[in-house]
Order: C-alpha cells, then sequence, then structure tokens
C-alpha cells in the first residue's frame, strides 16, 4: 500500500486560533481527520507529522527513506528560509508536494520564494483545509 508522509512545521500546531483571517478556523486535527478519511477512500496510509523544529522536520525527512513513497510537506515559514529542508528532500529523493493553506503568491513579498518549490513535483496553496486531500490525492496518482 503506499505510504505518504505529511508534514507540518512550524506553527502550524496553532491552526485554528492563529490568524483565521489568514488560515481559516480548522485545526490541524481536524486536517489530520480529513487526511485519515481521504486516505481511506484512497486506499493509501499516511503518517500524520507536525514539528516547530527545523533539525526535528529534516530528521522525519530522513527516516522516510525506505518507509514513505511521497511526502507533502507544509514547510511553514521554513519554506522561504531553509536551504537544509530543501536538501533534505533532494537527498532522499522522495517525490514531494509543496502545500500552504494560503496563496503565498499573494501575500507579503518574502513569501515569493519558496526553497520547497525547487525539488518539489507540484506546489498546491490558497485552498485551505481543502489542500491537504487534494495533495493526497494529486500525490496517489502521481505514485500509481
Ligand atoms: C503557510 C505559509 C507560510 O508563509 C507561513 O509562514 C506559514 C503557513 C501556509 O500554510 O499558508 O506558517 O505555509
Amino acid at each position: 500500500m503506499t505510504s505518504i508522509l505529511i508534514l507540518n512545521g512550524p506553527n502550524l500546531n496553532l491552526l485554528g486560533t492563529r490568524q483565521p483571517e489568514v488560515y481559516g478556523h480548522t485545526t490541524l486535527a481536524d486536517i489530520q481527520a480529513l487526511c485519515t478519511d481521504t486516505a481511506r477512500d484512497l486506499g493509501c496510509s499516511i503518517a500524520f507529522e507536525q514539528s516547530n523544529s527545523e533539525g526535528f522536520m529534516i530528521d522525519l525527512i530522513h527516516a522516510a527513506k525506505g518507509t514513505h513513497d511521497g511526502i507533502i510537506l507544509n514547510a511553514g515559514a521554513y519554506t522561504h528560509t531553509s536551504v537544509a529542508l530543501m536538501d533534505a528532500l533532494a537527498s532522499v529523493e522522495i517525490p514531494t508536494v509543496e502545500l500552504h493553506l494560503s496563496n503565498i503568491h499573494a501575500r507579503e513579498e518574502f513569501r515569493h520564494t519558496s526553497y520547497i518549490s525547487k525539488v518539489a513535483i507540484g506546489v498546491i496553496c490558497g485552498f485551505g483545509a481543502n489542500g491537504y486531500p487534494m495533495a493526497l490525492k494529486a500525490l496517489c496518482e502521481h505514485l500509481a
């Protein structure tokens, strides 16, 4: 069975109360439940993780090699800063979809740069929590 790591970065544990006008009222637990339902429908398995630590996220990406077939990554603000996360993804060579709740291109200029995009197979942004099931479907079809 296809196995997908869904990895969420810094401050995404605060979804639901964090800037709801930007990120909506859906909590990360709600998103995990949405992903679990979608994965069941698609016939794939998921591991759902969140960390505020760049180093721990890198450890999870390394550990994904040989364990997961694909990665969905919402790297939060590390998207715009982390060469280290980009290098980790390039090192493990696991197909990765970059995901954002908000449309980063319609926001501040510093959010228009993504190191993750340089190694991702595709990007989904601007659809809020619905982006997660969209990314799962896209990645499962890519891996089929
Ligand atoms: C985000 C967008 C990032 O710019 C921001 O730093 C986040 C969340 C999103 O999901 O829209 O933390 O990745």
